[in-house]
């Protein structure tokens, strides 16, 4: 890409990567078909669609040539496992672990490794399924789990996790559905994806109160049904669009989107100079100065969340001032600052805070990816930069964004895939 081209025009933000994955997880839970709408065309979507498939789940797209739209049919599984060639390359396949067990009495999945924002151990998923009665062993690199001694189904329980955790919330959440008796989930994720998934559970016939909320009670029932969903709209890929524009400047219209889902990400993009005007489902932001810096430390929702991190990063480099962005939900999600650096940024890391002094400008390098919100924070940063900028590895992106590429360059960036 090369830098320094305003952005101007209007683009349509995709379903969000994030409740797409837990939701195609949910059609185990029931043996009639789930519809879909707003399935972002994502790699990891169809990671998960390919592990769904070798479990024997039959997967329709009724379009022709529309990705969007799918019906999942889980009335067979044969295999109610998730192996290790499949964990290794998307974490999230963790999310069939709660829906297997609870449906069908066991699960095998392959016990994912560190990886590179953070160990990000799954502790709180077994602990919570082992309250509800369940029988996990961890052999051979794989969370073996069946019902307990003489159960014919997950016993509910008052479940409180150690941290909150998001996909923790939805496997428990999940589990919780078909169990016997009364769930409560407590210090549970408030995320909009959690509550999306909520959503269409409930739209499934599972009996659950406090949705959006830290307490999740979950009344189980013997069986899920059929069900259609659309997906919410992604306030990660919202957010780092409105990133890109506050960085270099212009004027877009995003549409198809949830505003409300991005409290804290619009209140910084406002103390960094971006004028944005709302409706329901669309924001205009307008940008016509350099951005002032702007600090924050990541939290859990409604917090400013670690996904925006590294897109916020990228702008606190051509800010007017100095910054401190302080991470606090994985131990090593600053990957992205030597790359940054190459292009020029100046930022140094004290323990878990970046310290970020604004330069007038950035020179376009060749960068390397290494996660997908760090891919995301290069291009934007290199939008920004003068000159041109390689950004290696960008499988990483395709992993979270839906043709990023192609909606910038809708939005006059100068940008092109290679390979
Ligand atoms: N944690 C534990 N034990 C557990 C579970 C979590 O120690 O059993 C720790 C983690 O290591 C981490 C913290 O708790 O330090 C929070 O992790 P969480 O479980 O909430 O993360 P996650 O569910 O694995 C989801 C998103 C991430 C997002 C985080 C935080 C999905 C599929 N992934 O991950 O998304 O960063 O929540 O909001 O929903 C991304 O989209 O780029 C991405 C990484």
């Amino acid at each position: 890409m090369v830098g320094g081209s305003p952005l101007k025009g209007e683009l349509r933000i995709a379903g969000a990567k994030n409740a797409a994955l837990p939701i195609l997880c949910a059609c185990l839970l029931s043996s009639d078909p789930i519809e879909l709408y707003n399935v972002p065309d994502l790699q990891d979507v169809r990671t998960m669609l390919k592990l769904l498939q070798q479990m024997g789940v039959q997967v329709y797209f009724p379009d022709a040539n529309q990705r969007n739209h799918l019906v999942l049919n889980a009335s067979t599984i044969n295999t109610p496992e998730a192996p290790y060639e499949m964990v290794k390359t998307m974490r999230a396949s963790i999310l069939v672990l709660g829906p297997l067990l609870a449906r069908m009495g066991q699960a095998k999945v392959s016990l994912p490794g560190g990886c590179a924002i953070g160990a990000r151990p799954v502790d709180q998923h077994i602990k919570g399924l082992k309250m509800m009665g369940a029988s996990i062993q961890i052999k051979k690199g794989f969370i073996q789990a069946k019902w307990g001694e003489g159960q014919d189904a997950l016993q509910g329980n008052s479940i409180v996790t150690d941290m909150i955790t998001v996909t923790g919330t939805e496997n428990l959440l999940m589990a919780a559905t078909l169990a016997k008796g009364t769930t409560v989930l407590e210090n549970a994720a408030r995320e909009p994806e959690v509550g999306d998934l909520a959503d269409l559970l409930v739209k499934m016939g599972a009996n659950i109160s406090g949705i959006g909320t830290d307490r999740l009670v979950i009344e189980g029932v013997s069986s899920l049904h059929g069900a259609t969903h659309s997906v919410i709209p992604d306030r990660i890929e919202t957010g780092t669009f409105l990133c890109a524009v506050a960085a270099v400047g212009g004027e877009i219209t995003i549409h198809d989107c949830r505003p409300d889902t991005l409290d804290a990400v619009l209140a910084k993009l406002k103390e960094a100079g971006l004028k944005m005007k709302k409706t329901a489902d669309s924001i205009t932001a307008t940008m016509s100065s350099r951005p002032k810096p702007v600090s924050f430390r990541t939290s859990e929702y409604p917090a400013f969340p670690t996904d925006m991190q590294a897109q916020f990063m990228a702008l606190n480099t051509i800010a007017s001032g100095g910054s401190h962005i302080t991470e606090t939900i994985f131990e090593n999600r600053f990957m992205h600052v030597q790359e940054l650096n190459r292009l020029g940024a100046d930022i140094s890391i004290e323990g878990n805070t970046a310290l970020v002094q604004g330069v007038e400008k950035l020179s376009g390098a060749i960068v390397m990816a290494t996660d997908l919100r760090a891919s995301a924070s290069l291009v934007i940063a290199g939008l920004a930069a003068q000159g041109e900028t390689q950004v290696d590895r960008i499988y990483h992106l395709d992993r979270g964004y839906d043709r990023m590429e192609l909606k910038l360059t809708q939005l006059g960036a100068n940008i092109r895939r290679i390979k």
